[in-house]
């Protein structure tokens, strides 16, 4: 009888026993739904955001005259459009943190380090690299006045200082070779050209071409 009786219990104990893990495996899960739901919604919040980092949004700007429409990341400068994207490749990248003034380039008449500016911050804007600094065959008068003076060495700088020193001379910034030193000091030169670069800018400032 007793082993009857535990025969007659002993399904009835494992029921119980199964129902009760199931209780608690049931209430676990929905403790888990009630808590997590704020967690996977800050997850998914953040996975949106990386996204959006990562979709390419559309930009149309003038680049050396030519009309240009593209689709750029949000997070990628203007100099790497240029130099990845564009294959414009005369702009220099040299810190990439706005310190060396290699990445010198003119937007709207202004020159800024492209390293410092995103792509998608350039909509509708007149964008001048040193691409585009020459007449067809014809070298710009500050280009020339480089050669002439040897205004460079290894001449990884000297896409951005021609930039700079246009812009320095439009400026009305090359009155004396301590003004063009100081309105040039944006832009570093490791190889040490600087007193021929102030030559050049200071022969073309006198020559009074329009720049
Ligand atoms: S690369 Fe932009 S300032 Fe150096
Ligand atoms: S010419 Fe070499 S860094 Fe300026």
């Amino acid at each position: 009888m007793p082993q009857e009786n535990d025969q007659q219990h002993y399904p009835h104990r494992k029921e119980k026993h199964e129902a009760r893990r199931d209780f608690l495996k049931q209430s676990s899960a929905m403790m888990a739904l009630a808590l997590t739901p704020p967690l996977v919604i800050k997850a998914a919040q953040h996975d949106e955001a990386i996204a959006g980092i990562f979709e390419k949004m559309p930009v149309s700007m003038e680049i050396n005259g030519k009309k240009i429409e593209v689709s750029v990341e949000p997070r990628v400068t203007l100099l790497d459009l240029l130099r990845e994207q564009l294959n414009l490749t005369g702009t220099k990248k040299g810190c990439d943190h706005g310190q060396c003034g290699a990445c010198t380039v003119h937007v709207n008449g202004h020159r800024i380090n492209s390293c410092l500016t995103l792509a998608v911050m350039q909509e509708g804007k007149k964008i001048t690299t040193i691409e585009g600094l020459a007449n067809g065959e014809q070298l710009h008068p500050v280009q020339e006045a480089f050669i002439k003076h040897d205004g460079f060495q290894c001449g990884y700088c000297t896409p951005g200082q021609i930039m700079s020193a246009v812009a320095c001379i439009r400026e009305g910034h090359a009155g004396s070779p301590e003004e063009i030193r100081e309105f040039m000091s944006g832009n570093i030169c490791r190889c040490g050209a600087y007193d021929n670069i102030v030559h050049a800018i200071t022969e073309v400032k006198q020559g009074g071409k329009t720049v």
